[in-house]
């Protein structure tokens, strides 16, 4: 039997993309006409997959629905095969529920909170200022993965956390490592051992003389180990590196390819600099949506979700690329369209576990984007879109190379 929509769906088919920026064609089908489905796990285990707005922020909402990996069916590798078990560290923070969650939580939302990030921008647009400079050096054609969007993004970040720039391959090698999806698990393991022990050594020294960056300001907080504190900042990393990476590579790409918007982003930074385009960059997160799967959360007990009963111990795994479409919440959800309001996109995800570096992300993009597009008024895709290698099938969208001249 041929599957149709109206059977479960098959686990692997919410995230068969084969479209740079289109999500598969049968969330579009789904959020239109059947918001909740039946979804088949990696597992066997028949749960959920909700892909409207409403839902997904619902879902993301309810203290009805755990987050704790031992309690759901969702955790595949980048290959869509059954994760090994793995138990929750100390400060793993991603994958705990409240009240547990809160206290590690509450330590990084300080750290990133508006009025924390603010103080960052005059440094970020410093790094994009001296990213550009090496692009210009290097000369047209040159591809902009190496040369500015990686090389900012991890600078930033390594900054803001107080990581030397010199130790930052041992990270960036865990971030790819996670989203290679020709990397083993063995050796994506050892790559997260490297990164742990490196991250636990800067702990060591900053326990001893703490700087004024994340890393220091865990340190001296009262109660949390070693372990706490380095696994809190391997989550930060891993889940802020792939992603800030992901989305500035693909919002560049959507906007090379659709040059009006280009120009009407360039007249936008020409009037007001970075803060000319805020409003812009929410339209690039909603469309671009570069974490498309492996959202997932696991009932609690019986609950009620859009007229269903969703039974304790069911998995719903939730569409954010599909809810960022959804034609009940946005005007031209299909569109790339930068004139539109796209304020409540889902691209941070929603509730206690939304993205706790948002803020951070908005200005990277913002910056970066402002300082390309006025640096380089000629700029151009330098091979036709289809020539751009993306990485399709993995939980952070991801583009390799960016080839463009300018
Ligand atoms: C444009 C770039 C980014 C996007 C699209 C993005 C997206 C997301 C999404 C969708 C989630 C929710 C996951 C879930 O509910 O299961 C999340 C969580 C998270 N993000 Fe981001 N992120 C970005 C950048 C960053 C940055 C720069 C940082 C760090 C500085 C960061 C750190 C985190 C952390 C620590 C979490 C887990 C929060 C928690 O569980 O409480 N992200 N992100």
């Amino acid at each position: 039997m041929t599957e149709g929509i109206s059977e479960p769906i098959s686990y692997r088919r919410h995230w068969d993309r084969t479209e740079p920026f289109d999500p598969p064609a049968v969330l579009g089908e789904l959020v239109r006409t059947r918001p909740l489905t039946r979804m088949v796990y990696p597992d066997g285990h028949i749960g959920w997959l909700a892909t409207s707005h409403d839902l997904a922020r619902e879902v993301l909402s309810s203290q009805a629905f755990s987050h704790r990996f031992h309690t759901t069916h969702a955790p595949v590798t980048k290959k869509g095969e059954i994760f090994p078990s793995v138990p929750i560290v100390p400060g793993g923070f991603i994958h705990m529920d409240p009240p547990e969650h809160t206290r590690y939580r509450n330590l990084l939302s300080s750290e990133f909170s508006a009025r924390a990030t603010r103080a960052y921008a005059p440094r970020v647009a410093e790094l994009a200022t001296a990213q550009l400079a090496q692009v210009r050096e290097h000369g047209s054609p040159v591809d902009l993965l190496p040369t500015y969007v990686r090389p900012l993004s991890l600078r930033v970040l390594c900054e803001v956390l107080g990581v030397p720039f010199a130790g930052s391959p041992v990270l960036s090698a865990l971030s790819d490592s996670a989203t290679d999806d020709q990397v083993s698990i063995e050796a994506e393991r050892e790559a997260g051992t490297q990164a742990y022990f490196h991250l636990l050594d800067l702990v060591g020294k900053a326990r001893v003389e703490p700087g004024a960056n994340v890393i220091g300001r865990l340190a001296a907080e009262p109660g949390l180990t070693d372990r706490e504190i380095t696994n809190m900042l391997l989550i930060v990393f891993a889940a802020g590196f792939a992603s800030c990476e992901g989305a500035l590579a693909s919002s560049l790409l959507a906007l090379l390819h659709h040059g009006d918007q280009l120009d009407t982003l360039r007249s936008a930074a020409r009037i007001g600099g970075a803060s000319g385009i805020e409003g812009m960059v929410e339209e690039l997160l909603r469309y671009t949506s570069v974490n498309q799967f492996q959202i997932f959360r696991t009932a609690l007990s019986d609950v009620e979700l859009g007229g269903e009963l969703i039974r304790e111990g069911e998995t719903v795994t939730v569409a954010l690329p599909a809810a960022n479409r959804d034609p009940a919440k946005f005007g031209c959800p299909d569109r790339f369209d930068l004139s539109q309001d796209a304020s409540a996109h889902l691209a941070f995800g929603y509730g206690v576990h939304a993205c706790v570096g948002q803020q951070l992300a908005r200005l990277v993009l913002a910056e970066a984007l402002t300082s390309l597009v006025l640096g380089l008024p000629g700029l151009a895709l330098d091979v036709p879109l289809e020539q751009v290698p993306v990485r399709l099938k993995t939980p952070v969208l991801s583009v390799l190379r960016l080839p463009v001249s300018f």
